[in-house]
């Protein structure tokens, strides 16, 4: 039961002394996915449905909930921010060759397909998130035309 009891202390202290520690947080302000949008220009509706269920995590604007300012929440976001950026980040569409811009957007109807993205965590906490059939189709729809598009481009280089 004491050593239960110190348990619980060292854990407490431990947390407390966590939150002095924040990671750094990935916001920008204005349209930070220009180039993306004007490109591949989605409907009202996917545009949408990106900034809800893919923003978070692959562009350089994150919206935080409440609870991101808790650690470890906080840290636990930060690198699946950082590890989502680096696979696919629609605010750096500029840096991508149109080769590599159509094999993103490959990977993109290939893990709504499969149901990988977004990820299961953030659809617990974020219920907008949870994409319907209906929707997974008009975003795969919206990818494909715009993967039309960039294979033609690529020709034509
Ligand atoms: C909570 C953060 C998060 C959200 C939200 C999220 N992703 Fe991801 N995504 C990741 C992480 C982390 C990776 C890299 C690791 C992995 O593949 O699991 C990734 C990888 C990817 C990849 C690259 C897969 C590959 O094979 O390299 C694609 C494409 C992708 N996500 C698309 C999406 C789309 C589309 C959405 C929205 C419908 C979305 N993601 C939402 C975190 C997220």
């Amino acid at each position: 039961m004491k050593l239960l009891k110190k348990n619980a202390i060292i854990l407490l202290v431990a947390f407390v002394a966590i939150q002095f520690f924040r990671p750094s947080q990935n916001t920008s302000h204005g349209n930070h996915a220009k180039l993306f949008i004007s490109e591949t220009n989605p409907s009202q509706d996917v545009k949408v449905l990106l900034e809800q269920t893919c923003y978070d995590c692959h562009s350089n604007n994150t919206n935080y909930p409440w609870y991101n300012n808790v650690a470890p929440v906080s840290f636990w976001m930060a690198n699946h921010v950082k590890d989502g950026k680096k696979h696919l980040n629609f605010s750096e569409w500029e840096s991508y060759s149109t080769k590599k811009k159509d094999h993103k957007l490959e990977e993109v109807i290939e893990t709504l397909e499969e149901g990988k993205m977004p990820l299961k965590e953030y659809t617990w906490t974020h219920e907008k998130a949870k994409l319907t059939e209906k929707e997974k189709k008009l975003v795969i729809a919206w990818a494909k035309r715009s993967r039309a598009l960039y294979q033609l481009k690529n020709l034509q280089l």
